[in-house]
């Protein structure tokens, strides 16, 4: 079979074997085209919930996209997909809502399981199934090293990381987005790991709002969670990674304990990972404070990339340790 016939779906099957990640998890990125891909198939990616697949297809290529998308429905059916639905990702604008492209997706919220953690996903009438992949493995850097903190989660979405530091003993976990829904299914994830319900703490608000308010009545925390998007519309005007990096890690600094966790990490293919260091640094120097870096943040292995494509690269940030 030659390589534009295969796509190289094939390949990335066996690399999620070799990995151990399909034995070990429902949830995990089966392919991604950027870095995987031959051919059209650069313009996809599809993510794996159980035996239902999520695929996302980006603009550009040529005439082999239907070809492809042939392909893929008729591959993942010979691994056992039930379902797969697709979501069109333009380059500018709002995504539509995913739509069925294959089976009968299922309606609502499911259980998935994550390297034995439950999440509420879903795969119909929503833009994204309400689970980042690629943060798995800060995920389980959380699950491992939360025991005992007091933890912010700022930028939550539906909580995951915040359930992963509950799951890992967190004395108190505060989880704070804008988004009343994403609010809400955060709590529902809580529930659902049955995690106690006096040590979490659920705010829908603004984030530049509520870190100067916490500040003003003295709270701190030992690790405090920082995801922004590239862009967004708050109460307290839009927020740029571009432009905002530094004021809001400073905000978040101002709240940091002494030996404290700061992780912050950045979805933005358009900002280079030295202006992020120096806009960090910049905002810790003001304060007289400095940090180690304990981990870097990285795209994971199931979404690998091409050496010299570093706009595929998009995640990045640092699990940092403030110095007392
Ligand atoms: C990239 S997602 C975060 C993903 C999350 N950390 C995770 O691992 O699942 C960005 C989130 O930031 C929220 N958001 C955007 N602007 C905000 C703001 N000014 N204050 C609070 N949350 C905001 C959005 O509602 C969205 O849920």
């Amino acid at each position: 079979m030659s390589v534009l016939k295969n796509f190289g779906l094939d390949a990335a099957w066996k690399w999620r074997e070799k990995l151990c990640v399909s034995q070990q998890s429902e949830a995990y990125r089966v392919f991604y085209g950027p870095g995987e891909g031959a051919g059209d198939s650069r313009f996809f990616a599809i993510d794996r919930f159980a035996d239902h697949y999520w695929i996302t297809e980006w603009e550009g290529g040529g005439g082999t996209r239907e070809e492809f998308k042939r392909h893929l429905i008729r591959f993942l059916k010979s691994q056992g997909a039930q379902s797969i639905v697709g979501l069109n990702r333009p380059e500018k604008g709002v995504a539509p809502e995913s739509i069925a492209w294959e089976g009968v997706p299922p309606v609502g919220k499911i259980k998935i399981m994550e390297f034995g953690i439950p999440f509420w996903i879903q795969l119909t009438q929503t833009r994204h199934p309400g689970l980042f992949l690629d943060h798995a493995p800060l995920r389980a850097w959380l699950k491992a090293q939360m025991k005992g903190l007091r933890v912010l989660n700022t930028f939550s979405y539906t909580g995951s990381l915040s359930i992963a530091a509950g799951i890992g003993g967190a004395s108190h976990v505060t989880t704070l987005d804008l988004s009343k829904t994403a609010i809400d299914w955060a709590k529902e994830n809580w529930t659902l790991n049955q995690l106690a319900e006096d040590s979490g703490r659920f705010i829908t608000g603004d984030v530049f709002d509520w870190l100067v308010r916490m500040k003003r009545q003295n709270e701190t925390f030992d690790c405090i969670v920082l995801d922004p998007p590239s862009f967004s519309h708050g109460k307290k005007g839009n927020f740029s990674t571009l432009k905002d990096l530094e004021k809001l890690h400073g905000l978040a600094m101002d709240l940091l304990s002494s030996d404290g966790f700061l992780i912050t990490s950045i979805n933005s293919a358009n900002i280079a990972r030295k202006k992020y260091e120096s806009d960090v640094f910049t905002a810790a120097k003001k304060r007289g404070m400095k940090f180690q870096i304990v981990r870097q943040i990285d795209l994971p292995e199931t979404f690998p990339t091409e050496l010299g494509e570093e706009s595929d690269r998009y995640l990045k940030g640092w699990i940092l340790r403030r110095l007392s």
